[in-house]
């Protein structure tokens, strides 16, 4: 494992940017700030995840790049919630929502880094009551790579008090290398039978609804591009993918995912009962990309593997609590395969 210092924050924190390396040769970088996925290269030297070169420009952008977002990764209804009878008001920094834990959430932290052989194991506090949320919790995230070349992320969490939680990372793909320009023709696969119903705010209203007959059918296989501007109200209102699927069988054996462009396959594993496909619909070019690239809409994909979002005001959606003391816990895998 190589270990680089990456340069400092804003706020003279120092950032650390650790290399692991895959028996197939792929590479993973890794950056303390966010605990980001900060390129994934496969052994023919072609980098599929998108990524910032400097420091500077991670702290300026506001899209997660391969961040690890918490406490709440996706939507909170109205930023405020009630537990145990009382109610906590969290940051509206998404319309009327909260996203992604907040305004410094989970992504803008540097996290203390040791390595266990060529495992990653990132850790972070977060004290009571920051961002609005109860109790102090401890987070781990820990990265590695199997014997198939796949990179798994493991996250773990504990609080001292009942809590909300719900871990996932912010990676967007982009199969054809980070700098080729749109994600439209890459084909997606998904075991998914279902979505929830957003609202107008890509907030979910609880409905529980059948992808069949929809643009949200992926149970074959087919272009992200193939639906993306149809005329569907839940298309329309995400600007594109910006849902979450119900996964079928979650599993770290059988996957939830496959995508395909330009030779590549990526395969995703995941104990977690949904995945947001975002197709990077608000990606806009703005923070120059690594090597001076330019994100544009929909130069990314992310399948980000979650707990319903909104869950805590659907209680027909499995639970986002996380007792005092007890463990959360999710992995995911991501499995890169070139022809
Ligand atoms: C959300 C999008 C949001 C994006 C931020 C995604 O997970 O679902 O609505 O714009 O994150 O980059």
């Amino acid at each position: 494992m190589k270990k680089q210092s990456f340069v400092t924050t804003k706020n003279g924190q120092e950032v650390e940017r650790y290399t692991i390396q895959s028996p197939g040769g792929l590479l993973a970088s890794i950056l303390t700030y966010g605990a980001t996925l900060q390129s994934l290269v496969l052994p023919s030297g072609r980098d599929v995840v998108l990524g910032h070169d400097t420091m500077a420009d991670y702290e300026r952008q506001d899209k997660y790049l391969g961040a690890v977002v918490g406490r709440v990764a996706n939507r909170i209804g109205g930023g405020r919630f009630t537990l145990n009878g009382r109610e906590y008001v969290l940051c509206q920094n998404n319309g009327p929502n909260h996203l992604h834990g907040g305004l410094a959430g989970f992504d803008k932290k540097v996290w203390q880094a040791k390595t266990e052989g060529e495992m990653l194991v990132l850790s972070c506090q977060s004290a009571d009551g920051e961002e609005g949320y109860p109790g102090k919790m401890e987070v781990t995230v820990r990265y590695w790579f199997s014997e198939d070349d796949t990179l798994w992320m493991d996250y773990t969490a504990k609080s001292d008090a009942d809590t909300l939680v719900n871990l996932t990372n912010h990676t967007y793909f982009n199969l054809e290398g980070h700098s080729s320009g749109s994600i439209l023709g890459h084909t997606l696969w998904l075991d998914s039978d279902a979505f929830t119903e957003n609202d107008e705010f890509s907030c979910p209203t609880g409905r529980i609804l059948p992808v069949e007959g929809t643009a949200m059918d992926f149970r074959r296989p087919k272009p992200l591009g193939q639906d993306i501007d149809r005329k569907e109200e839940q298309i329309h209102r995400g600007n594109g993918y910006d849902h979450n699927f119900v996964l079928k069988n979650p599993s770290l054996t059988a996957p939830f995912a496959k995508a395909q462009a330009g030779g590549v396959t990526l395969t995703v594993y995941t104990t977690q009962p949904g995945v947001q496909l975002y197709t990077g619909n608000f990606l806009d070019g703005a923070v120059p990309g690594k090597g001076g690239a330019c994100y544009e809409k929909r130069c990314g994909f992310c399948l980000e593997t979650q707990g319903f979002p909104d869950a805590i005001h659907h209680a027909n959606f499995p639970s986002p609590v996380l007792k005092a003391g007890e463990t959360y816990h999710q992995r995911t895998g991501y499995c890169l395969t070139e022809e």
